[in-house]
């Protein structure tokens, strides 16, 4: 599966471009501000409902326009399913599949798997458990068809939770709501647990072609003390939760310890291997979506070669070129990107916002 074709209107930089891409590499060349982020980010709202650098998208829309759309064109097998986005600066949100209006991003976000990789990505591995806990999630909601529906439900319920919490002076007030809670949390965790555990052998697999040098841990936390019942600790917790008006564990402080040597992988490798240790995260969880359902993830690669050495970036190119997959990597010039092109690939050269096909 492949976005075949791409239109993209009023986006950043970018009044109207038709592309008609590679179900391989495509390579977005272009000088700084050209525009190379802007299709990338663009791509990513398809299957995303929103963009990866800014929450409002009245930061996104081309400048004195009111809305952008995004439209592409998936080659499932034979078929080809057209999907799009239309998103107001008054903040509204559309989304059609097949020329239908009122879907929902959940079905985009099925019909277009994205691994991102940007300079920013670094948080999964250095930022708060929450991006982690992301991470998981991703896998977590490819899985498993009810998954987004249990997360919501125990999203909700902690946010009455943590509201009570402002006035309720004996546990008994929360009790009602820990009843629901706790079952949701459980078995949320439960897949997230399920989902780590199948993706621990991708991960060593990849992580040894990337950092031969390094031996990984990887475990899964799931926000509570693993000896303990989550209703029992809610009780014991209530006056710490009372005191900050907030649930302090639960299954949104899930997260992912990765270590090397004892320590966290986060605070001991250069920021070069920390990023192939995350490109290693976002390979290992395409290689095992493709396990799973038979289908591929398209990667955005923005700023490729930044901050790798030679030899890094051929272990990495070796890894990508292995995969079977719909790639997009934005660099400076072709040079960067060379040892990436080959027969099926296209290149595309940006200049303040129009997009040529100059391969
Ligand atoms: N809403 C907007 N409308 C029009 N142009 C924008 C908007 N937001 C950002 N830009 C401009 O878009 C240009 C392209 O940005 P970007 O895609 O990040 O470039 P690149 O990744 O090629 O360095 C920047 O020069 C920026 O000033
Ligand atoms: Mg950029």
């Amino acid at each position: 599966m492949a976005l075949n074709r791409l239109l993209i209107t009023h986006c950043r930089n970018i009044a109207s471009a038709d592309l008609s891409l590679s179900p391989r590499f495509n390579g977005l060349l272009g000088a700084n501000g050209s525009g190379k982020t802007s299709i990338l980010e663009a791509i990513y709202m398809l299957g995303h409902g929103r963009s990866f650098r800014q929450p409002l998208a009245a930061q996104v829309i081309h400048y004195g326009e009111s809305a952008l759309v995004i439209h592409g064109a998936l080659q499932q097998a034979t078929k080809l399913r057209q999907i799009g986005i239309r998103k107001t600066r008054q903040g509204t949100t559309q989304v059609r599949i097949e020329g239908v209006d009122g879907h929902k991003i959940a079905e985009l976000a099925q019909l277009l798997p994205i691994q991102l990789l940007t300079p920013e990505s670094l948080l999964l591995l250095n930022g708060a458990p929450k991006f982690r806990c992301a991470f998981i999630d991703w896998g977590c909601f490819h899985q498993q068809p009810a998954f987004l529906t249990v997360w919501n439900q125990v999203r909700r319920l902690l946010q009455q939770r943590n509201a009570l919490l402002k006035d309720a002076r004996h546990y008994s007030a929360l009790q009602g709501w820990d009843q629901a809670l706790v079952p949701l949390s459980e078995q949320l965790s439960h897949w997230r647990a399920e989902y780590c555990a199948g993706l621990l052998n991708h991960l060593t697999a990849t992580w040894t072609q990337l950092l031969p040098e390094y031996q990984f841990t990887c475990n899964f936390q799931r926000g509570w003390d693993p000896q303990r019942d989550y209703q029992p600790l809610l009780a014991q917790q209530f006056p710490r939760d009372r005191a900050a008006t907030y649930t302090l564990l639960g299954p949104h402080r899930a997260d992912l310890h990765i270590r090397t040597n004892g320590q966290p992988a986060a605070t001991c490798l250069s920021r070069g291997e920390l990023k192939l240790l995350l490109y290693g995260l976002r390979l290992a969880q395409g290689a095992f979506f493709n396990q799973h359902t038979g289908r591929d993830c398209t990667y955005l690669l923005d700023d490729f070669p930044a901050e790798l050495d030679h030899r890094r970036r051929q272990l990495l190119i070796h890894c990508l070129k292995q995969i079977d997959c719909q790639l997009f990597a934005s660099a400076l010039d072709q040079q960067q990107i060379a040892d990436l092109i080959d027969e099926k690939g296209k290149l595309f050269s940006i200049e303040h916002g129009t997009i040529n096909t100059s391969d």
